[in-house]
């Protein structure tokens, strides 16, 4: 039996040996927390010498010391930047080990997807035209409760659509609005639009028969349409649209800088080549035109703006613009403080919330500081999961997860809108 058991064993320790593939060169992503401020200096050094991709915070000049940076950076120059940070005494950790391997993973290369029709659809990312065709099917499905409003072109003249969802016989006493997909690479955001579209159709629960008979709502499940298409075929980590800029090789506006409030103040960049460049002019980008339009057209009737972002973990509203509190503070202060409540009791997720100067970073030009501006009180912005292990990255099994318990913070939110309207 030993005899056996041996042979057993080698010819198991063979066939790992065969089967390990070469190691090769990976992506990956870096969290470095500097303590001191040459650390700052030498990363914004070699961040810009390496061309890395910052993935939080969104921008070199939101830097700063005790909090944590993640960076991406390209295989062919990973181990020298990191022997590099080891020798300046940098400390980092490898927060992803390989990039690819993860990429392929949420795109479902390898792994069966699930039909059209079946639930599991919720739980997995689709393509920008999976996207277009599911909600196609929606609108066929369920002609009675689904509207589908085409509110522009892009600035690649793809066509933008929002879905307006409302159950009840008499009118509407107003209606709330949630937006997905401004930024490109955070895919969470539109999966979960799609989910909460079809929960608001599919569920028979009370208290969203009365807020679907009550309120409209509008879902805008991907905004950034072409930045989307364009992180499914040529660069993962795209954040801002698409659009040609004037004198620069650079392409692309961040669609959260872009609104006429503060316009290109602090926390936004008149370089076009920055992934938070305001553009030209406030609305000079068609996305962001089209949505202020929409918005313009309808402002006494729309209670709530709901802006989806990853990732970070936190529910955030005005002001961006301004470290002051608004007006409002208070009620939206309570009406955040319910969500996170409700969220964590879902899958115990914590969240941090507060006013977006004073949680995450300061940020000008902003779509959730506009519309409140513009007058709609309950403006919020989600970053759902993670907190940076998986970054933009979240692997499909954490979709489901992440949807129930936005879902229901979103639901609390908008029950605590009907019982005002
Ligand atoms: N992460 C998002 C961004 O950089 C939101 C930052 C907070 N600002 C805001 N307006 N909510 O655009
Ligand atoms: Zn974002």
């Amino acid at each position: 039996t030993i005899y056996i058991l041996m042979c057993l064993l080698l010819s198991f320790t063979i066939e790992l040996a065969v089967s390990t593939p070469p190691p090769r060169e990976r992506d990956q992503v870096l969290c470095i927390t500097p303590t001191l401020n040459e650390e700052l200096q030498f990363i914004r050094q070699i961040s810009s010498q390496y061309k890395t991709i910052l993935w939080h915070p969104s921008s070199l000049s939101d830097i700063r010391n005790n909090s944590e940076i993640h960076l991406y950076v390209n295989a062919s120059y990973a181990e020298e930047l990191k022997m590099r940070l080891n020798s300046a005494h940098t400390t980092y950790r490898v927060m992803i080990e390989d990039v690819q391997q993860l990429i392929e993973k949420q795109k479902g290369i390898n792994q069966p997807l699930t039909p059209r029709g079946f639930s599991s659809y919720y739980e997995q990312y689709h393509s920008l035209d999976e996207i277009y065709f599911w909600m196609s099917q929606m609108v066929r499905n369920y002609p009675s409760f689904i509207q589908q409003i085409l509110i522009g072109p892009s600035s690649e003249k793809r066509l933008i659509y929002v879905l307006k969802i409302f159950k009840g016989t008499s009118p509407p006493k107003g209606a709330v609005w949630i937006d997905c997909g401004i930024h490109a690479r955070e895919w969470v955001s539109p999966a979960f639009c799609l989910w909460f579209v079809q929960h608001l159709i599919g569920t028979q629960d009370k208290v969203i028969a009365d807020i679907v008979n009550t309120l409209e709502i509008y879902v805008l499940p991907v905004w950034n349409v072409d930045g989307y298409e364009y992180t499914w075929t040529t660069d993962r980590f795209w954040r801002k649209n698409r659009s040609r800029n004037k004198g620069s090789e650079c392409f692309g506006t961040d669609l959260n800088r872009n609104w006429d409030v503060n316009w290109c103040g602090k926390g936004a960049s008149k370089d076009p080549c920055s992934q938070i460049f305001c553009g030209e002019y406030p609305e000079s980008e068609p996305e962001v035109k089209a949505v202020a339009t929409f918005f313009r057209q309808r402002l006494n009737h729309i209670k709530s703006y709901i802006s989806v972002h990853s990732y970070s973990q936190m529910l955030l509203f005005p002001y961006s613009y301004t470290t002051s509190n608004s007006r409002d503070h208070a009620e939206l202060h309570h009406v955040a403080q319910k969500a996170v409540n409700v969220l964590k009791s879902v899958h115990h997720t914590s969240y941090t919330y507060g006013t977006s100067a004073q949680t995450i970073y300061l940020s000008t030009g902003c779509s959730d500081d506009w519309a409140y501006d513009m007058g709609i009180k309950y403006s919020f912005t989600f970053e759902l999961r993670d907190r940076g292990r998986y970054g933009f990255l979240l692997p499909m099994h954490l979709i489901k997860p992440t949807c129930e318990e936005t879902t229901a913070a979103i639901i609390e939110m908008l029950y605590h809108i009907v019982k005002t309207v």
